[in-house]
């Protein structure tokens, strides 16, 4: 994994030496399935941009629909929004209305919690919707920051801890 700086101040990992190696992408993609298997999950859903790459795998090897979880405007369909702040800013998340039917169970997945600020408001989607958020999975914690704490007690699973 490697470390850099993106913004000023801001360091970011970056998970694409890991794409590299397709063992290590596949070691990773089935650590989560074996966790999600049988557990009734009919939804993940992907934070963009990173969630985009983890969760696909994960959803067509357990069974579920992938729904993506974009920046504004991005999504061609009716939406529903959540705001958010980051550490280095604001920004918004969205989704498409009727993705996603009221009591589904769904995990979120992202490559990274930082702040815990995205998964928050990916939760705050599928929750508004009526779903039932199950977990959320990434490949990275950086647990100086806290965001587990910012989770209202949902469960998060992680592989990597980079203290
Ligand atoms: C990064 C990362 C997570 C988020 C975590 O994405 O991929 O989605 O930050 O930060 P948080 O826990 O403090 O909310 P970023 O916002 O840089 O967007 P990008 O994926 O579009 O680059």
């Amino acid at each position: 994994m490697v470390f850099f700086f993106a913004t000023a101040g801001i360091m970011f990992q970056d998970i694409t030496t890991l794409l590299l190696d397709p063992k290590a992408f596949k070691d990773t993609i089935d650590l989560f399935v074996e966790r999600y298997k049988g557990k009734n999950i009919s939804v993940v859903a992907g934070i963009e941009a990173r969630g985009f790459i983890f969760g696909p795998p994960i959803a067509l090897a357990i069974g579920a629909k992938f729904v993506p979880l974009r920046k504004p405007k991005k999504l061609p369909g009716k939406v529903i929004s959540q705001e958010y702040i980051l550490e280095y800013g604001r920004d918004c998340l969205e989704m498409h209305v009727g993705a996603v039917e009221p009591g589904e169970r769904a995990l979120v997945v992202d490559d990274l919690i930082a702040t815990g600020g995205t998964l928050c408001a990916a939760m705050d989607l599928l929750e508004r919707v009526g779903a039932e958020v199950v977990e959320c999975a990434c490949v990275i914690e950086l647990p100086e920051l806290k965001g587990r704490e910012r989770l209202n007690g949902k469960p998060l699973y992680v592989l990597v801890e980079y203290v």
